[in-house]
């Protein structure tokens, strides 16, 4: 009999729907419009059969990310998308059998990359007040804590770390010899950052992403800022040619374009604003958050509503355990799409008389 993991055989994956193009795409964090069509049109224009046929080069979205945010280029490494970074930073920094350490609820690859390396995935419950208690995470941790990863904002209650308590948490985790894994798949939607630390700490590692405000979620292209020590480490660890050509070239033109990360991010906070507002008025419980989705409690019965949703062609996430159980999530889009989304709403979302 041929040999398999054990870890692997017996995970259970659950792959996102197909034949999603089709609708108005609230459920999974993606920007539902795009990137402008002039910037569309660049990256078309860009595209040859010589630049398909050469092998990929990411020396020089590289270094243009790291002048974009201010870090020297060994501390970056990019990836296919920041999916596969979490993947290599649990498999370089920790020991089958060993503990990774994140609150729950949050981003439930964590709980996959945990199942398929044979990690044991210790995770520490939001309070009823939907806080993280940081002492409690601290508590948490033992000399079996290999890496404690914190999403910021997290995903999905939307909240953020402040700098004092990643200060602790980060000291708390050098003293076990933990790595921390800073997931900012969300930033630019909030001004909350936890870069500085990777120059202050050692141990230290962040993740950020091009497929969220950056709206490149198709092409698939994350980043992995750090020490270049670590960065060393999780270069020898990734296929030798990890992010293809197109997706480095759209990279280039995202960061290339003056004024685009910022127009996109305020596209979405507008929208985000307006969504909120319009909930509050007609009465609904809504979860505050700093980042491209917000969570609400409907009328009627979440699932349902999800179902009923999808009969209209959008599509969002209902919650069926953990603190937003019952709650649905959506993520923003301009003002156009928010309305069009809470149009819907008020449409379906009608308790039986
Ligand atoms: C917190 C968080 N991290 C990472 C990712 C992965 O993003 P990507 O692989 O598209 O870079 C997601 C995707 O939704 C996420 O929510």
């Amino acid at each position: 009999m041929y040999y398999v993991s054990d870890w692997i055989k017996n995970t259970e994956r659950i792959f996102p729907n197909q034949g999603r193009a089709e609708f108005l795409r609230l459920d999974m964090n993606e920007n539902p419009e795009g990137l402008p069509q002039d910037v569309v049109d660049t990256i078309k224009e860009a595209v040859t059969p010589e630049f398909l046929a050469t092998y990929p080069e990411p020396d020089r979205l590289r270094d243009k990310y790291a002048s974009f945010i201010g870090v020297h280029p060994d501390q970056i490494t990019l990836t296919n998308g920041s999916d596969n970074a979490l993947r290599y930073i649990l498999q370089t920094f920790a020991q089958p059998g060993h503990d990774v350490l994140t609150v729950t609820p949050t981003f439930e690859m964590y709980m996959v990359n945990c199942w398929l390396l044979g990690l044991n995935h210790k995770t520490v419950p939001y309070g009823v007040d939907h806080k993280v208690d940081i002492n409690a995470v601290i508590e948490a941790m033992t000399d079996d804590t290999d890496i404690v990863a914190l999403v910021n904002p997290n995903n999905p209650m939307g909240d953020c770390y402040s700098e004092t308590d990643a200060r602790k948490l980060i000291k708390a985790a050098a003293s076990h010899n933990a790595i921390v894994l800073v997931d900012e798949a969300y930033h630019y939607f909030t001004k909350n950052t936890l870069l500085g630390l990777v120059n202050e700490y050692d141990n230290v590692i962040l993740t950020r992403t091009f497929s969220k405000c950056f709206s490149l979620a198709g092409v698939r292209l994350g980043v992995v800022i750090s020490n270049p020590t670590l960065i060393h480490y999780i270069d020898n660890l990734r296929v030798t040619f990890e992010v293809n050509t197109f997706a480095l070239m759209c990279g280039e033109i995202v960061l290339d374009t003056p004024g685009l990360v910022e127009q996109l991010a305020q596209i979405q906070i507008e929208g985000r604003d307006f969504i909120v507002r319009q909930l509050e008025q007609h009465g609904y419980e809504v979860y505050p958050s700093e980042t491209n989705f917000i969570s609400f409690k409907p009328k009627t019965q979440s699932s349902t509503l999800a179902k009923k949703f999808e009969e209209h062609r959008i599509l969002v996430k209902s919650f069926s355990s953990g603190p937003l159980e019952g709650w649905i999530r959506i993520n923003t889009g301009s003002v156009k799409v928010m309305r069009q989304f809470f149009d819907c709403l008020c449409e379906i979302d009608v308790p039986e008389s």
